[in-house]
């Protein structure tokens, strides 16, 4: 059988090594990201692996995309709520299924520690990526309030 760009993609968990790739996609999503502060971010995130997720998708030897999550500890609940925190494929591999593995990865390490609820804020301009969770299942749901500390 023929190889595939989807065949193509794989996941894995985000090291140190990838902080440059990451701060690169996080600026294509309209972060300000200074490599020096995401390096340091991203060893925070990986340093405290139980509860925080950094999957990177390669294409070849290119970092095509990154999704992070986090696990929540609820008060009312046994089980934690998943949050995924940041989901972004490379402009040039789009439309090829990346942005799907990534997901589909965090959702099983989520399903594996008990989450039975997962949540994804997004900017309201973001249309494309709303269509994106929506084919995925997610669905717009509770009022969210938040206060800006600056
Ligand atoms: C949203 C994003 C992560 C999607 O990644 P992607 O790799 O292009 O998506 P995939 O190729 O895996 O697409 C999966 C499915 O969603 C659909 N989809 C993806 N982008 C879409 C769009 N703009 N409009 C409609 N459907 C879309 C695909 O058609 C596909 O459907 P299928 O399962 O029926 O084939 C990517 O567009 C991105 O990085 N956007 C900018 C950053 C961003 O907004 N992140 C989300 C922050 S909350």
């Amino acid at each position: 059988m023929a190889m595939t760009a989807r065949d193509a993609i794989q996941i894995r968990v985000g090291t140190l090594a990838d902080g440059e790739a990451v701060a690169r996609l996080l600026v294509t999503m309209g972060y300000p990201v200074e490599l020096k502060s995401a390096e340091e971010r991203m060893r925070e995130l990986v340093a405290h692996a139980d509860d925080n997720l950094v999957l990177v998708a390669t294409v070849g030897i290119v970092v095509a995309g990154v999704v992070a999550g986090h696990l929540i500890p609820m008060l009312q609940q046994e089980q934690p709520l998943g949050r995924i925190t940041a989901l972004a494929v490379d402009e040039d591999q789009r439309g090829l299924g990346v942005g799907k593995r990534l997901l589909a990865a965090a959702e099983r390490w989520f399903a594996e520690r008990g989450v039975s609820r997962i949540e994804v804020t997004s900017a309201e301009h973001r249309e494309q990526a709303h269509e994106f969770f929506r084919k995925a299942g997610f669905r717009e749901q509770r009022l969210r309030l938040v206060k800006n500390r600056n």
